[in-house]
């Protein structure tokens, strides 16, 4: 069902195929962690002895490159990395065509970052290998959604999710991603936005003709005690054509443990890299889940990676 396929979109994907995916990565997440406390060396597997991953981040990550990395480590694969466009030959002008044309001879998989929305659609045009979009611009992220959504099934609530993103819902690929694959699960979705950031109209409008049920507001506290859980996210700076616009809205949306009082029960989830849209003092409550969460890339991504690859 997966072996030599791409992943560019969550449009891309049937409920089964999500299901299968979070599954495997159930299997897998004994081998996720490092060393248990006393052990002398931590749970390894072999399943990716044997094969490659070039991972070619052409925009800043932390999370999503390191996760991949690490995920085909803890399974006996083996990385090559550019991790950013002053590194490679795309300084020199280079373009991505001639890029992946190459380095899919060199490797067996690829995970592509990319500034420009359907590069890794075009990418995989030119791939002798997989490519996985790792995100492109303000388009999608898919591998990101599965984390997400292997979160709230941990929590119990995959089938009966209440959720409002929160944020930059136009600039944001995480929420354009995670949004089209909750309308497989029948999730109710609210929109929390500043009135320029709003989901695209496309995407709603994809969204209700899936059947998705959907509010959209400016404020958060009309919703909260209506959720079971708060997507946060980052207004997307570097996405704003005018720096001014930003400068407006930054700062729109602050969760703090005095807006938990309103729903104790709610959980705080958060692709990262955080700015000051979660007050530091939430960590240590029972709601945030937003570390755990970056945890999960590394089960999710070794599934994707073992399935791709056929193992
Ligand atoms: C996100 C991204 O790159 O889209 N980060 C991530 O991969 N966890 C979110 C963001 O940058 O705001």
């Amino acid at each position: 069902m997966f072996t030599k396929r791409h992943i560019i979109s969550t449009r891309d994907f049937t409920k089964e195929e999500i299901d299968l995916i979070l599954t495997r990565a159930e299997e897998l997440e004994i081998f996720a962690r490092g060393l248990e406390p006393g052990a002398k060396a931590g749970k390894k597997s072999d399943l990716l002895e044997g094969t490659l991953l070039a991972n070619l981040f052409y925009e800043p990550s932390t999370r999503t490159r390191l996760s991949f990395e690490v995920a085909m480590k803890r399974l006996g694969g083996e990385v090559i990395n550019v991790s950013s466009p002053e590194a490679s030959s795309a300084a020199k002008g280079e373009n991505l065509m001639d890029t992946i044309t190459v380095v899919s001879e060199y490797c067996d998989i690829i995970a592509l970052r990319h500034p420009k929305e359907g590069a890794s659609r075009m990418a995989a045009s030119f791939s002798t290998v997989p490519i996985i979009n790792a995100g492109d611009g303000a388009g999608q992220h898919p591998t990101q959604t599965l984390l997400d959504l292997y979160t709230i099934k941990k929590e119990h609530l995959l089938d009966s999710l209440s959720i409002a993103l929160v944020g930059d819902l136009k600039y944001g690929r995480t929420v354009h991603s995670l949004a089209y694959a909750l309308s497989f699960y029948r999730a109710k979705l609210f929109f929390v936005s500043p009135e320029v950031l709003k989901m695209p109209e496309e995407i709603k409008m994809d969204l209700r003709a899936a059947g998705a049920e959907i509010s959209e507001t400016t404020d958060i506290t009309e919703i909260i005690e209506d959720v079971n859980v708060l997507y946060v996210t980052r207004i997307q700076k570097e996405r704003f054509p005018d720096p001014t616009e930003y400068n407006k809205v930054v700062g729109t949306y602050r969760i703090t443990t005095d807006l938990l009082k309103k729903n104790e029960e709610v959980i705080i989830m958060h692709p990262l890299p955080r700015m000051d849209e979660i007050d530091p003092d939430v960590d240590r409550t029972k709601n945030a889940r937003y570390f755990r969460q970056a945890f999960y890339g590394i089960p999710v991504r070794m599934a994707v990676l073992s399935l791709l690859l056929g193992r």
